[in-house]
């Protein structure tokens, strides 16, 4: 099978220079070398322009309560065409972030190509916020408020080909939470609705502190209907989108927004372990490294955790 790499290397869905880099990181550390020894073929896609609006409007404008919207908005529109391509190709479509606003454009893509894609999010956090509700403002709290039809991207300058797009709606059933562990009021507000009205799943790590990962990962995905059925024909397409502050900061130290008590190196792998095993994972993102926050050592093995996930997620088993 054929991996499609993106680059998308986003920084303006939070205040922090950094993790721009992290894609070219990602491949230096041996991306493709590990892709290939997988037994997939690699298409390299390159960089996607993430640096602003076109025809060099200021990246830092703000549509509102969204900062940088504008750059953000133009960056996540050329992002969902090149994910959409490629996943319209058939290709597994892996995005290499980046902060987490470029689940906007991955999703988008992705939905628009397979819109029975179900979501497995991987996270300390909802980003579920609204540009209202959200405390900071930064985007990268905000990517599924707006592919889940929660906040109209109409109303958020640089978001409005969003609408425009042919672009389906994910919806609450079909998007699962592991590693939950800082959330905002108003995005408390929102899960609890969700799950009442819709049986969202959004599990904390209370959940695999009591249930055990391997139980929280069953019930997340049989929630989504990606329990492995041995046919790959059948079935839903299941997205990753892998924030690596999902991890504990003492194995995941280089990221944004740091939160203790996250998934240990084990749990992380076992996230992208049981996705690969359903048969049905066709995309990934992997977000929020930003080796510029630490000393070179601590940002290395960030940079090194996020490339074995990739690779569980891909396919590496340990037999
Ligand atoms: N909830 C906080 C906010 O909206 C933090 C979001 C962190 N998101 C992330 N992708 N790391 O500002
Ligand atoms: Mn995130
Ligand atoms: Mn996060
Ligand atoms: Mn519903």
């Amino acid at each position: 099978r054929t991996a499609a790499v993106i680059g998308a290397p986003a920084m303006f869905g939070q205040p922090l220079a950094g993790t721009d880099k992290s894609p070219q990181l990602l491949r230096e550390a041996g991306l493709h070398q590990n892709l290939a020894a997988l037994g997939w073929r690699v298409e390299e896609m390159g960089d996607v322009d993430m640096t602003g609006p076109p025809g060099g409007a200021d990246p830092a404008a703000a549509g509102g309560d969204a900062r940088h919207s504008l750059a953000v908005g133009a960056g996540c529109r050329r992002l969902s065409e090149a994910v959409f391509e490629k996943a319209a190709e058939g290709k597994f479509v892996l995005t290499l972030g980046g902060d987490h606003s470029i689940a906007l454009g991955t999703l988008a893509g992705v939905l628009r190509a397979r819109p029975d894609t179900r979501v497995l999010w991987c996270d300390a956090h909802a980003d579920i916020n609204s540009p209202k509700g959200s405390p900071s403002g930064n985007m990268h709290g905000m990517p599924l408020s707006f592919v889940m039809g929660l906040s109209d991207p109409s109303t958020v300058r640089g978001l409005e080909w969003l609408c425009e797009t042919d672009v389906p709606v994910l919806r609450p059933e079909r998007i699962a939470y592991v590693g939950l562990r800082d959330v905002d009021v108003y995005e408390r507000k929102i899960l609890h609705r969700l799950k009442q009205e819709h049986g969202l799943f959004a599990s904390t790590m209370q959940d695999v502190d009591r249930l055990g990962i391997g139980r929280v990962m069953e019930l997340a995905l049989e929630a989504l209907g990606v329990t492995g059925n041995g046919d790959e024909e059948k079935g839903a397409p299941l997205h990753l989108s892998f924030d690596i502050d999902a991890v504990d900061p003492k194995v995941a130290p280089a990221t944004g927004t740091v939160v203790r008590g996250g998934l240990n190196y084990r749990e992380a792998m076992y996230v992208a372990e049981s996705c690969v095993e359903t048969g049905r994972l066709g995309s990934m993102d992997m977000v929020e490294v930003n080796a510029d926050l630490t000393e070179p050592s601590a940002a290395a093995e960030t940079v090194q955790l996020g490339l074995v996930a990739v690779a569980s997620a891909m396919g590496s088993r340990i037999l």
